[in-house]
């Protein structure tokens, strides 16, 4: 009986020498493996760097003031649990008696920064480092009622006071909000998820507002998720903003338009990604009655080299609230990918003001279902007493160089027998259909013409005009009243 024990043990431990070898060569090959793959990932990216072997070296933090603070100065903790309003108002405290020595920068390093809504101050640079990021408390106890905007009487969607913004600034002069890409969140989802259970009082709040200040620079920052429209600059003056990316989710995020220059005079927006739940860029000037009587245009302003994505309304809006008047606006170089509209003009009686003096230059369309659109319907008054013979003037607005592919309607410019549209001119459209329809080119009550190279066909209303500038076909004051169109979308 002992042989064959001792066979069996011989067996068991060659059993186990075999198992302990292969074993081994799996290990080995997959060590190997797992080698192989870092130095593909190192190789590959940074970021699987930083994953795999820690982090790496944030990027410096420039210092562009006299005086700099980091946040932590004041007891900010970025846990992504404490709140750090205090902090926040404290640092805004120190740098508020700066003003006169060049002002001061506060620092706001890596990491999760919860925050109650707090307000900036006069000469002051927020800088928000590589992956910091200021989170807005979700729970609207926190947040500070404040008086509707004098130019809408109203809390916009709800009447009354509304709900302030998140990052706040009054009265002030020479802001910037600048970083290594660091992000304002606004954790917006749980104001949507209110709105939508009509659970809430008082309008919603923008992430960041800015009003009756001059001289703001906003640059190289993420904007995300905000509980209302992102960014509102409000009866501003020499305002720019500059490789900034704004983003929140493109349906179920109601209202949360990227840019809002409301009232606001000589402002730059270029270099910016915009990705949104409304319009990507809307420029405003207040609302029927009261904005009539606040009076305050926005005026002189340069929208270049976006890149914008809307998928409920429009890549850059003009209006609907332009009671206060919109003029000398440039868009160019605009890319607008995936969207319902690109560019939109919005308006109806009531508002009074103008729209003049708009052009479009160069615009990309790729795969927006109407490329332009001029509405003058939008009937959404602040209350009853609007006066509807207030009738906007909408002219003098050109567009050149009108590109792109899986455009639905290339145009629908609908003006109206009390509000027509005086003096478009169209030069250079060529844009790849997907909708072969008659008219696709869509006006109504629409005076002036198209110059050059035009496809689609023109509708009736607009005369034509050769590149050398030689009238082709004229339309008739019969068409230019003719609602040229066949079917709603
Ligand atoms: C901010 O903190 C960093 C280290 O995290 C330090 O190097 C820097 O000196 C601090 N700056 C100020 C102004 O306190
Ligand atoms: C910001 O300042 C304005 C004007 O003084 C004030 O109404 C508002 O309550 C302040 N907001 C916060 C959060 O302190
Ligand atoms: C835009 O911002 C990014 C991220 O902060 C930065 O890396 C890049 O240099 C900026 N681009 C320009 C043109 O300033
Ligand atoms: C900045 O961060 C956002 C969001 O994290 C990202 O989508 C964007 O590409 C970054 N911008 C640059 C220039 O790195
Ligand atoms: C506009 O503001 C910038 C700072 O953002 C400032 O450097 C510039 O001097 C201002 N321009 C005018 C005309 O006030
Ligand atoms: C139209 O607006 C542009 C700026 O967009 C401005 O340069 C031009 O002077 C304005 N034209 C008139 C006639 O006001
Ligand atoms: C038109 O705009 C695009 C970006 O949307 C840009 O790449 C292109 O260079 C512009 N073309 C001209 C002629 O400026
Ligand atoms: C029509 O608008 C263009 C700008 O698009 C302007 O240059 C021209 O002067 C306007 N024509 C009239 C008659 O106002
Ligand atoms: C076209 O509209 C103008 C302005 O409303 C009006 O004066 C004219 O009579 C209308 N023409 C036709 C044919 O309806």
């Amino acid at each position: 009986m002992a042989e064959p024990i001792r066979y069996h043990r011989r067996l068991q431990i060659k059993r186990w020498i075999h198992s302990l070898i292969t074993s081994h060569q799996a290990l080995l090959t997959l060590l190997w493996i797992t080698a192989f793959t870092l130095i593909v990932l190192w190789q590959k990216n940074s970021i699987y760097r930083l994953a795999i072997f820690g982090r790496a070296s944030p990027r410096p933090i420039p210092k562009l003031r006299p005086f700099a603070f980091n946040l932590t100065d004041f007891g900010g903790v970025g846990d992504g649990v404490t709140l750090n309003t205090e902090a926040f108002e404290r640092a805004v405290a120190a740098i508020s008696k700066l003003g006169k020595k060049g002002g001061g920068q506060l620092n706001v390093q890596a990491g999760l920064w919860l925050t109650a809504p707090f307000n900036l101050t006069s000469h002051m640079t927020l800088f928000l480092a590589e992956n910091a990021v200021i989170l807005g408390i979700d729970n609207e106890k926190y947040w500070p009622l404040m008086p509707p905007l004098p130019s809408y009487g109203y809390g916009r969607e709800l009447p009354g006071p509304r709900y302030g913004s998140l990052i706040h600034g009054q009265n002030l002069k020479d802001i910037v909000i600048t970083g290594n890409n660091g992000t304002i969140n606004g954790q917006g989802q749980a104001w949507w998820k209110k709105r939508r259970q009509k659970l809430l009082k008082h309008t919603r709040g923008p992430l960041v507002q800015i009003m009756w200040s001059s001289d703001i620079y906003i640059s190289d920052i993420t904007l995300r998720d905000s509980p209302f429209w992102t960014l509102h600059p409000y009866d501003c003056k020499n305002v720019t903003i500059k490789n900034v990316t704004i983003l929140a989710p493109v349906s179920d995020a109601p209202n949360t338009d990227g840019i809002d220059p409301d009232s606001c005079e000589s402002m730059v927006i270029e270099d910016c990604y915009i990705s949104v739940g409304d319009d990507g860029i809307a420029i405003k000037s207040g609302w029927d009655q009261y904005g009539i009587a606040y009076g305050r245009p926005s005026t002189n302003i340069l929208i270049r080299n976006l890149v914008v994505r809307s998928t409920v309304s429009a890549g850059i809006s003009i209006g609907s609230e332009m009671s206060g008047g919109i003029s000398d606006i440039t868009v160019e170089n605009l890319h607008v990918w995936n969207s319902r509209r690109a560019v939109r003009i919005k308006t109806s009686a009531g508002r009074g003001g103008y729209v003049q003096n708009i052009t479009y230059k160069n615009l990309t369309l790729d795969n927006v279902r109407v490329g332009i659109v001029i509405k003058t319907n939008y009937n959404e008054h602040p209350d009853e007493g609007y006066n509807p013979e207030a009738l906007p003037v909408l002219k003098d607005i050109s567009f050149t160089g009108i590109h792109g592919q899986g455009i639905r309607i290339p145009v629908r410019i609908y003006g109206s027998k009390e509000i027509p549209v005086r003096n478009v001119t169209f030069r250079d459209l060529m844009v790849g259909i997907t909708y072969k329809k008659k008219h696709i080119f869509q006006c109504s009550f629409v005076e002036g013409r198209t110059i050059g190279r035009i496809f689609p066909r023109p509708c009736e209303n607009l005369d034509q005009y050769d590149e050398q500038g030689k009238l082709i076909k004229r339309s008739t004051s019969q068409s230019q009243n003719t609602t040229d169109t066949d079917y709603d979308i």
